[in-house]
């Protein structure tokens, strides 16, 4: 019998991923008693930490307690979720919503409910994990076309012809920062008969003047053909996922997605600061702010060669995970927190310092990260 210390194949150094037991304070991480200041947060508009957001999950929190119990459909279910599902239907224009546990049972759940080993799923090759696992979970065919690669993906279209048929992408994508082109995405999913799902984690809360994401700054939100899929955990500073598309399709999901129906219901204080950091996003400056950063980052990080991106994710592509590792601690070094990511998050040669930006950022950290990045270029 295979001994449990023997389970899995020893990695090389290079390649171990370390916990580092670091808490958070604001921008700031803590690791040994030391300040570094955050550029690898998906907490984009700092709303994790806003005073308001805090105040709402824990007035529920004091009022109603912890844990939601059980699942929805049993005795989990509550008000505020229904309130966050009506709010983010409406802010992203579509006709219905379903909130989950997190972005991976999101798309790992959504994705199993509809496909089948008869479907024929197209997928980008650089679209996140849960979306991976999604189809491969499901059991359908899966043709990957490399990324944003539209000709590639319309001859995958038109040589595998199936009754049922989906396209998968990331909106941004979570390790490049650069955006799927959704008009175009949509186009083929209409031309071919496909229903397209759009994960737009990263676009949510950062991208267009009301940071509303990708699919509505394309004009494009509530196609039936299209489902968005979107997270809390990042520019909503809170912790869990939704899934947005026509009523008949969430109703369905409601119905069939093992991954909703089987776990259990996020807890009320982690929604009622959902919303607090839904109003804050559409009562305030704060997407501006965030914006104003990015551009500002361009702008004075024009000599650094940056993979090429708009968005609050701004990828330094090193190669080697030596390079990547050495990069990571020589900011460290300097204060700065931005861990090496390596194969296989991103593929093989293309270890990177994936930088994200935030509107909790000043203008200065901006500056004195930017001069501490020059001296390893
Ligand atoms: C594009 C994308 N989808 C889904 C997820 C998973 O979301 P969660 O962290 O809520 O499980 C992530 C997380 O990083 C992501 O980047």
């Amino acid at each position: 019998m295979t001994h449990a210390c023997n389970w899995f194949d020893a990695l090389p150094l290079s390649r171990q991923r370390k916990l580092l037991a670091s808490t958070r304070d604001g921008l700031a991480v803590i690791i040994d008693g030391r300040q570094l200041l955050n550029f690898a947060s998906n907490d984009y508009l700092a709303l994790s930490t806003h005073p308001k957001v805090c105040a709402a999950a824990k007035n529920i929190l004091d009022k109603r307690g912890l844990g939601s119990g059980a699942s929805r459909l049993v005795s989990g279910d509550s008000p505020l979720l229904h309130k966050l599902e009506c709010e983010l239907a409406a802010w992203k224009g579509f006709e219905s919503c379903l909130v989950v546990g997190s972005g991976m049972l999101a798309n790992l759940g959504l994705i199993q409910a509809l496909a089948n080993r008869h479907t024929h799923i197209f997928a980008d090759k650089l679209n996140h994990a849960s979306l991976v696992d999604g189809a491969r979970l499901s059991g359908a065919r899966v043709h990957r076309y490399s990324h944003l690669d539209l000709a590639r993906l319309e001859f995958l279209l038109q040589k595998f012809p199936a009754d049922k048929r989906m396209i998968v992408s990331d909106g941004v994508f979570s390790m490049d920062g650069d955006k799927a082109d959704v008009v175009c995405l949509l186009k083929l999913a209409q031309e071919y008969d496909a229903l397209l799902i759009i994960d737009d984690a990263h676009g949510t809360g950062t991208v267009g003047k009301l940071g509303k994401g990708l699919i509505a700054e394309a004009g494009v939100s509530g196609h039936a053909c299209l489902l968005e899929v979107g997270t809390l955990g990042k520019a909503l500073g809170s912790y869990g996922a939704y899934i947005l598309g026509s009523s008949p399709m969430i109703e369905g999901l409601r119905q069939r997605m093992r991954t909703f129906i089987f776990s259990t219901a996020l807890p009320e204080c982690v929604i009622a600061g959902a919303l607090a950091a839904l109003a804050e996003i559409q009562t305030t400056h704060v997407v501006n702010q965030l914006q104003d950063n990015i551009t500002y980052f361009l702008e004075q990080a024009k000599a650094l060669p940056l993979m090429p991106s708009v968005t609050a994710i701004q990828p330094l592509l090193l190669g080697s995970d030596e390079e990547a590792l050495y990069a990571a601690s020589y900011l460290h070094e300097q204060g700065y927190f931005v861990p090496a990511i390596r194969p296989p998050t991103v593929p093989e040669g293309t270890a990177r310092l994936r930088i994200t930006l935030s509107a909790g950022h000043h203008q200065q950290d901006v500056d004195s990260f930017i001069k501490a990045l020059s001296n390893l270029v």
